[in-house]
């Protein structure tokens, strides 16, 4: 919906005002935009796209304005996506589960227990491991111009709870469309199944998947703890986000609009991750006041899922273009293979 108007459209009238706002550089094209996303409004997330919109719109003198569609308004993930490389959506944060058909490279953030703690993910992703996914997605007119954080991913079913691998047996879960998580629930036992985010709830509620893996925030936010009988805290993998841009958009900008957009982007990651560290634990306690059967498994229990799982490290390093050197910049930065 990238729609620059020229401003001078505007009536005669108002041109002395806008001379004024565009600092005395005569007329100025103004850049309609949008983001769009899958999450609630009330995630860190959510709450990061309103405020890079603002902020945004505020440090270009309104050249720039955001429209911010949360909650699968316009779609979900892949079709934001591809809606993006058509240029007709300009921002977008994905949980980097949903980029694989754009770049297979990003499952590496999807790896079973890849990071041991936040600050590690944050080091990854902005230091060389996300240097060089910011390449692929590059080459498919994707910019990358941060990373969000989600936090760890907590297990929810309906069955029973998950103590050690052996309770994913047959178990139906639904996990994105990346093919790492897939094989990574293959692994477990379970039967993962493709299901988009903004079909999720009702999924469970109608019992089409016994469970899922998801973020504390979406856990309460989308409230599948409403029909969930049991989570554990498995913390088995990582769910991130990957603050795109469409390059088309990006490189019609003048330069000095392409600099604001990568400062503002940039500020706006770093209060993010501070507010997704602040509302996971807000979302844990308030999961703890509700009905749903909370369970933390001990190391010894996690570690029946780290051997389950450990075989899609191998399937990563030898079929995804690139692997090996992605496994190695992650091992360097977590800091043991
Ligand atoms: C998201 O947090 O953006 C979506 C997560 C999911 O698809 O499970």
């Amino acid at each position: 919906m990238k729609t620059p108007i020229a401003c001078f459209i505007a009536v005669m009238l108002l041109l002395p005002a806008m001379q004024l706002v565009a600092g005395g550089q005569g007329e100025e094209d103004v850049y309609e935009t949008t983001f769009a996303h899958v999450v609630s409004a009330d995630t860190a997330k959510g709450q990061a796209a309103e405020r890079f919109a603002e902020l945004l719109e505020e440090r270009s003198d309104g050249r720039i304005r955001v429209e911010v569609f949360p909650d699968s308004q316009l779609g979900n993930d892949g079709e934001i996506t591809e809606q993006m490389l058509l240029g007709d959506i300009e921002f977008n944060a994905p949980f980097t589960g949903v980029l694989p058909s754009f770049a297979e490279q990003t499952q590496l953030f999807d790896l079973p227990f890849a990071f041991p703690d936040i600050d590690t993910v944050y080091d990854a992703m902005f230091g060389e491991v996300g240097e060089i996914m910011a390449e692929y997605l590059q080459e498919q007119g994707l910019r990358t111009i941060g990373f969000w954080d989600g936090g760890y991913k907590a297990m929810t079913n309906n069955v029973r709870e998950i103590r050690t691998v052996d309770d994913m047996q047959g178990l139906r879960f639904r996990v994105s469309q990346s093919p790492l998580l897939i094989q990574q629930f293959e692994a477990m036992n379970a039967s993962p199944l493709d299901i988009p985010f903004a079909e999720l709830f009702t999924a469970l509620q109608q019992g089409t998947v016994d469970g899922q893996e998801n973020t504390l925030a979406n856990i309460y936010t989308r409230q599948f703890f409403e029909v969930q009988d049991y989570m554990s805290l498995t913390n088995h993998g990582y769910l991130g986000y990957i603050f795109l841009v469409s390059e088309q958009f990006y490189a019609s900008l003048p330069e000095d609009l392409q600099q604001i957009v990568d400062e503002v982007a940039l500020e706006v990651s770093d209060w993010q991750w501070e507010a997704a560290a602040d509302e996971n634990e807000e979302f844990l306690d308030r999961l703890r006041e509700g009905d749903i059967q909370i369970y933390e498994p001990t190391e010894d229990e996690l570690d029946t899922f780290r051997d389950a799982t450990a075989p899609v490290y191998d399937h990563f390093r030898d079929n995804i273009d690139g692997g090996a050197d992605l496994l190695q910049a992650l091992y360097d930065v977590r800091g043991f293979e």
